[in-house]
């Protein structure tokens, strides 16, 4: 695979006004969303709602592709066509989960690290003859009292690091996500502070490991204080420190940025973006990459009637793609 291919994916990504919906729950974790609004979490349940989700007429105006789990890219839909041929029939690109998930850091109380990588090269093939053009990995960075230390931040930047050039191996565009979490009580400048640390020692690592830039993807989480601090940010406070830590530390070169919603609410979600567009311009394009704030409002209608509510729940998928879209040119009107 030609870097010129995996550049041209990577900005069909982030095209203009576009951005990709994330529904890459792991079984456990849409286990905890279905059981939030009652809906049982069988097979058949999780297929119906994907299918929802990615089914949504006219959401390619404004999602250039999603990402999907492991059970999702083998499932189809209702008619039998492959969820990847109907996303790459209707212009959007699929994308695949490719991490097993966080586990405690040994020696680490408190810390996480983000496991998958036996075995990674051969999965990785698999899923681009699946149809897969981008792939994710999640790492986590648990900000409290004395974390996160040094090692977990570096341990992940390294799993990142080979994750990447795994992917740019195998065609595959890597979209990497070193997410800061927002639990706990601490300020946006520690939430700034670590932030940095750990975009600094990610994209070390990924000089480490040739992994080639311009076919590479940044999912970020913003610069927020944590969710029980007792001073909140303004709207522009966040993308003020958000842009700041992104300028200092991520390379130009870099086709783009896509964040995580990270359980900010749909509007937050939406107003921090398209702030952080009107503060352009910037050096690479800013989207998202949402996965509550894209989805939270249509499961919840979706729970209360699945068939009735089926056109309903996806008027909000599009609702809130284009709100999402036209953050992503800083456009939107609230
Ligand atoms: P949230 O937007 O719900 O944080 O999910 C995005 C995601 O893919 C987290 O890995």
């Amino acid at each position: 695979m030609s870097i010129e291919q995996l550049a041209e994916t990577a900005r069909a990504m982030v095209a203009p006004g576009k951005g990709i919906i994330a529904i890459d729950e792991s079984s456990g974790t849409c286990a905890k969303r279905f059981a939030g609004v009652g809906i049982e979490n069988i097979e058949e349940n999780r297929r119906a709602y994907r299918e929802l989700l990615l089914t949504t007429p006219k959401a390619n105006e404004y999602l250039s592709g999603a990402i999907l789990f492991d059970e999702t890219i083998r499932q189809k839909t209702k008619g039998g066509v492959p969820f990847a041929k109907f996303m790459a029939d209707n212009g959007m690109i699929p994308g695949i989960k490719v991490d097993k998930g966080t586990h405690p850091l040994a020696g680490f109380p408190g810390e996480l690290i983000t496991e998958g990588l036996d075995g990674l090269r051969e999965r990785l093939a698999e899923y681009y003859k699946l149809g897969a053009r981008f792939a994710k990995w999640r790492a986590v960075i648990t900000i409290g009292e004395d974390t996160p230390s040094g090692t977990c931040i570096d341990s992940n930047a390294h799993a990142l690091a080979r994750y990447a050039a795994l992917c740019q191996e195998q065609g595959l565009v890597p979209m990497v996500e070193p997410e800061v979490l927002m639990d706990g009580d601490h300020d946006i400048e520690t939430c700034y502070e670590v932030t940095e640390v750990t975009l600094r020692s990610l994209f070390d690592a990924l000089y480490q490991h040739n992994v080639m830039l311009e076919g590479t993807i940044l999912k970020a989480s913003m610069v927020v204080p944590g969710k029980d601090c007792p001073e909140q940010a303004s709207v522009e406070e966040v993308a003020e420190a958000t842009l700041m830590c992104l300028k200092s530390t991520v390379p130009a070169i870099l086709p783009g940025i896509v964040f995580l919603s990270g359980g900010q609410s749909d509007e937050a979600a939406t107003a921090h973006l398209d702030a952080m567009n009107r503060m352009g311009p910037n050096p690479w394009p800013l989207s998202f990459s949402y996965g509550r704030a894209m989805q939270q409002a249509a499961l919840k209608l979706w729970a209360q009637d699945m068939t009735g509510n089926w056109d309903k729940a996806q008027a909000t998928v599009y609702d809130r793609a284009k709100a999402n879209g036209l953050a992503a040119l800083g456009k939107w009107e609230g």
